[in-house]
């Protein structure tokens, strides 16, 4: 449960249509660097549909190679050495290394929408010197699961206009969620397209990971941007993955629906039996993680020694919230990524666990070591 990597299989129409496409020796050239045109079609189709967005697939959609790659070399087209740009702490880690490894600096701002951030925004135009050049979001959030409404988007939009600040806004979880209101997207705001750009992923949505596929979106000049740095770097995908991502977009939508129930059940099981085993964790309302305060009992170890020990004793892993920055100590990250029933064979083992410690520890003041 460590990491967040989707084990249902692709649903099997999207597999043909590659193997299909995969027969036809005209597939197997170089392929388009930001994706071919049915691709890109394909994907403002889908922005259509799901959020009101119109896009213009020539100019305002590129294809990447998973969204990780993408916002990697987003940073790469817009960063230059000694730039600031404003970063959740705790974040999904390539939205801090992909400014570092560009050159830029880092400030921190919180990872849940609500006023503390929009003070740390104002506090970071105010005291940043050179003033930042971008925002970074991630709703629904990986690793803390907060999700963010349309209200949030548009003061941030407002903000960043105000300011001439570009935001990223990373929609990887856009279809993972358990609630009754999906996760909107920053582009459904008057005016979001002159500054933000998005980046949605194949990898959750049609439990694709291993295709690397996935898409930025939005402002004309970044999205320019990041397909001249693309065009240096990439042929694209392989050809075949591109038009089975198209029938992936342009298909059936029950299997999305099946993936998010499999996903909200994982979710119910895992708060209902790590609860019964004495952990208490708030119920995720989108993306594939819980994130899990660490037990008062065990939170003087910290995340990293306290997962370590999990390994050992209950058999479980989980990724320590540190590892997603300074912000995320104290917690850790758990991963829907098992079935029902290893989730409750992994709560079996940390009830275990928990009840040897206790035992021990009663031992241990007994005994007055
Ligand atoms: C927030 C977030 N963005 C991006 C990614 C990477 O997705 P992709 O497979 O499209 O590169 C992940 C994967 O876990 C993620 O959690």
């Amino acid at each position: 449960m460590g990491m967040g990597n989707p084990d249902l299989p692709t649903p099997q129409h999207i597999v043909d249509k590659l193997v299909e496409t995969v027969q036809n020796p005209r597939t197997h050239r170089y392929s388009s660097s930001k994706g071919i045109p049915g691709l890109r079609k394909a994907q403002a189709g889908y922005y259509e549909r799901r959020f009101g967005v119109k896009l213009n697939p020539d100019t305002q959609v590129v294809a990447t190679l998973g969204s990780k790659e993408g916002f990697a070399n987003m940073a790469q087209a817009i960063t230059a050495p000694g730039d600031v740009v404003l970063v959740p702490n705790p974040s999904y880690p390539i939205h801090a290394f992909g400014f570092l490894m560009a050159g830029g600096s880092l400030r921190s701002i919180p990872a849940t929408p609500g006023p503390e951030l929009f003070e740390a925004l104002e506090r970071a135009v105010v005291h940043s010197i050179p003033k930042p050049i971008a925002i970074i979001l991630c709703f629904p959030a990986n690793p803390t699961a907060s999700v963010a409404e349309l209200d949030f988007y548009r003061d941030v939009v407002a903000f960043a206009r105000k300011h001439e600040i570009y935001v990223l806004s990373d929609l990887a979880y856009s279809e993972i969620y358990f609630g009754d209101v999906p996760p909107p997207s920053i582009l459904q705001v008057n005016g979001a397209m002159d500054i933000a750009v998005e980046f949605t992923s194949l990898s959750k949505t049609f439990s694709m990971p291993g295709w690397r596929m996935g898409f930025a979106v939005g402002n004309e000049r970044l999205i320019a941007a990041l397909a001249r740095v693309k065009s240096y770097l990439d042929y694209g995908a392989f050809t075949p993955i591109q038009v089975a991502a198209a029938a992936a977009l342009n298909g059936p939508d029950d299997c999305i629906r099946g993936t998010r129930e499999i996903y909200k059940k994982r979710r119910d099981v895992l708060i209902d039996s790590f609860g019964r085993a004495g952990w208490d964790i708030p119920a995720p309302e989108a993306s594939m993680f819980a994130w899990a305060p660490i037990p008062d009992q065990f939170k003087h170890l910290g995340s990293l020694e306290f997962s370590k020990l999990l390994i050992e004793k209950a058999d479980v892993a989980v990724a320590p919230g540190i590892g997603f920055g300074e912000h995320g100590e104290g917690f850790v990250r758990i991963g829907l990524v098992e079935n029902e029933q290893r989730i409750r064979q992994a709560a079996r083992g940390i009830r275990k666990f928990f009840e040897d410690t206790d035992s021990n520890s009663k031992e241990l003041s007994k005994t007055g070591a």
